[in-house]
C-alpha cells in the first residue's frame, strides 16, 4: 500500500507535463557540475591560507620563545611568569593587528580565562587528542577548514602546541610552591596544570575573515 503511493508520486506528472523527479534530479546534476570547480578553488584557498598562518604561528612562537627565555634568565620562574602574563597577550594582539586576522592561543585546560576555546576550537583540540591517541606526531598536527557564520565565510587554522621539558616549571605537576602561589594569585581558577612532556599543551588559533 505504502509502495503503491510513493510509486504514484514519482510517476505523477504536474502540469507542465515534466516529471518533478527527473527535474530535480537535472537540477541535481546541473548543481554539482558548477559546483565542482568552485570546489578545487577552495582547496587551492585553504593551501594558500595555510601557508600564511603557518608562517603567523612560526613568527608568533619565536616572540613568546624568545621572551620566555628571556624572562626566565634574567628573573627565574616567578618573573616569568609576570612576562607570560603581560607579553603573551600583547604581542598576540600585535600579529593580529598587522595581519588583520584573530591571532591568538588557546587548550582545554587554559590557564587565562580569555584563551578558553570556543566550540570549533574546542572540536579541532578534542580531535587533536584523539588523533595524538592514534600515535600521530603532536608537533605535526594541524587543522585547518573555511566555516560559515551567520552567513560569512571564514577561514580558521590551529596548530598544536607540544609541552617542552620547560613548560613543567609553570605546567606541570609539580610546581615550585612560589610559582604556584603567584600564579594562584593571578589565575585562580587555572586549569594548565599538571601537564607531561609530550602533551598537547594547547594550540595557536587564527580566524582569517573572507
Ligand atoms: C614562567 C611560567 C611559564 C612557563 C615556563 C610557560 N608558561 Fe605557558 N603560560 C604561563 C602563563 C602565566 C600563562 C597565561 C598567560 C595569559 O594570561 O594570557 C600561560 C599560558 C599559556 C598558553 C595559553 C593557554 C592558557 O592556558 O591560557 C599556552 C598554550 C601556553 N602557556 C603554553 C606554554 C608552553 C608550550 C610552554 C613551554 C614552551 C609554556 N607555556 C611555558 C606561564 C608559563
Amino acid at each position: 500500500m505504502a509502495k503503491d503511493r510513493h510509486d504514484n508520486r514519482d510517476n505523477h506528472m504536474n502540469h507542465k507535463g515534466k516529471n518533478p523527479m527527473k527535474t530535480k534530479i537535472t537540477i541535481a546534476i546541473v548543481t554539482l557540475a558548477l559546483a565542482a570547480p568552485a570546489m578545487a578553488g577552495n582547496d587551492d584557498e585553504i593551501a594558500r591560507r595555510t601557508q600564511e598562518s603557518r608562517k603567523v604561528v612560526k613568527t608568533f612562537m619565536g616572540k613568546l620563545k624568545g621572551e620566555l627565555q628571556k624572562a626566565m634568565k634574567s628573573g627565574g620562574p616567578v618573573k616569568a611568569i609576570e612576562v607570560c602574563r603581560n607579553k603573551a597577550p600583547l604581542i598576540a594582539g600585535e600579529m593580529s593587528q598587522q595581519t588583520g586576522w584573530r591571532v591568538a592561543r588557546t587548550s582545554l585546560k587554559y590557564r587565562n580565562p580569555n584563551n578558553a576555546p570556543d566550540a570549533w576550537e574546542q572540536l579541532v583540540l578534542k580531535e587533536f587528542e584523539a588523533r595524538k591517541a592514534k600515535g600521530e606526531d603532536v608537533r605535526k598536527l594541524e587543522h585547518a577548514e573555511i566555516v560559515t557564520v551567520d552567513g560569512q565565510k571564514q577561514f580558521r587554522y590551529m596548530k598544536a602546541i607540544p609541552t617542552g621539558k620547560v613548560c613543567l616549571t609553570c605546567h606541570g605537576e609539580k610546581l615550585d610552591p612560589a610559582v604556584a602561589q603567584t600564579l594562584n594569585q593571578f589565575y585562580p581558577h587555572d586549569k594548565a596544570r599538571g601537564f607531561r612532556v609530550g602533551d598537547i599543551r594547547g594550540a595557536f588559533t587564527i580566524t582569517q575573515p573572507m
